[in-house]
């Protein structure tokens, strides 16, 4: 195994030493190929992937805990996200157990690619596409799952400065009705060149609007929206073109549970945002971040300082402090890896 800086930790892809593959026939099961060296994969170039987007993934994190063990958070999640986003792109469906199997077997055999304790986490992603080529547009035969590693820190740079968001007025991440809310990787491709144009004017990332009305806030590129003011957090309701996000769904849990603050899933708009006490975003890659100013067609609305707000602090530490086993797991979320 190469040697890692584990204290110099980005959001960058890492090679690992192996990963997992599975194939599947559209109307048979799927069949474990097991695990084989990291490395590059041979594809058609007519592969339904690479021609129609025929592909959706997943995102989880792997973490070395104080108890001296290593636990996954929530991956049934994962895996039930992962049955919907394969049946919204007439993938073959695979059930739960396999999914999970996939990723402990992965993540065991690469255990020691696993950040030491605080030092970060191995992220985990499972994907999955259409292989068989296809010239005509219609889903293809034959599908490959595959599921790989790698060690990760911030995926941020910025040692935790509160982002710099604008909100896109010529962009849409999703429509109504279309796959927004299914981890398809079309949806990415779709944030790219707005990404880049808010990063080419010094911006972290971008907020996109509903595609309907334009007037109420999705999400921030990769990740979910939180708003704080007074005793209430809100967040945009999952409207269809929403990613139900795994943090989100355990930040409403800890909000609602643990804190006694109001917690309204609802339609959030702009202006809810600039009036906010406090503004952040959740994710598995993100975990919760926050906001520190939004730009729009008027110009810049400051929310936070150079600080993260107190519930937004509050928040992260609870969720990290689970994940890492610092704080009990009240919620049964751990997934513990026996070696
Ligand atoms: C995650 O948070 O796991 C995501 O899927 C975001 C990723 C696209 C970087």
């Amino acid at each position: 195994m190469a040697k890692i800086d584990w204290d110099n930790l980005g959001f960058n892809v890492v090679e690992t030493r192996s990963m997992y593959k599975a194939r599947c026939r559209q109307g048979e099961p799927w069949k474990s190929g097991g695990l084989i060296p990291y490395g590059t994969i041979k594809l058609s170039p007519a592969a339904g992937v690479l021609n129609y987007g025929q592909g959706c993934f997943e995102g989880t994190k792997a973490y070395q805990t104080a108890k001296d063990r290593v636990v996954l958070f929530r991956p049934e999640m994962n895996a039930k996200r992962m049955v919907m986003s394969t049946r919204r792109l007439c993938i073959p469906e695979m059930n739960q157990e396999f999914f999970l199997q996939a990723v402990e077997e992965t993540l065991k055999d690469n255990i020691d690619y696993v950040p030491p304790y605080n030092k970060g986490s191995l992220y985990i992603r499972p994907i999955v596409w259409g292989t068989s080529p296809a010239i005509g547009v219609r889903p293809v035969e034959e599908y490959t799952f595959m599921v790989f590693v790698s060690p990760v820190g911030p995926y941020f740079k910025g040692g935790g400065k509160p982002l710099r968001l604008i909100v896109s007025n010529d962009y849409h991440r999703a429509a109504p009705k279309g796959i927004g809310d299914a981890k398809a990787i079309g949806n990415y491709s779709a944030s790219l060149y707005p990404l880049t144009e808010a990063k080419n004017r010094g911006f972290d990332e971008v907020i996109y609007l509903d595609a309907k009305n334009e007037k109420f806030v999705e999400e921030v590129g990769s990740a979910n929206l939180f708003a704080l003011k007074g005793n209430t957090l809100i967040t945009p309701r999952l409207s269809g073109s929403i990613l139900p996000g795994v943090t989100r769904d355990s930040i409403i849990a800890l909000a609602k549970e643990k804190l006694g603050l109001e917690m309204l899933e609802t339609d959030v708009t702009l202006t809810e945002l600039y009036d906010a006490d406090e503004v952040f975003c959740t994710g598995t890659a993100v975990v919760v971040t926050a906001v520190g100013s939004i730009t729009d067609l008027d110009g810049e609305h400051r929310i936070a300082d150079e600080k993260m707000g107190r519930l937004t602090s509050k928040l992260k530490e609870m969720i990290t402090g689970i994940q890492h086993e610092d704080i009990p797991d009240e919620f049964g979320w751990l997934y513990p890896i026996k070696e």
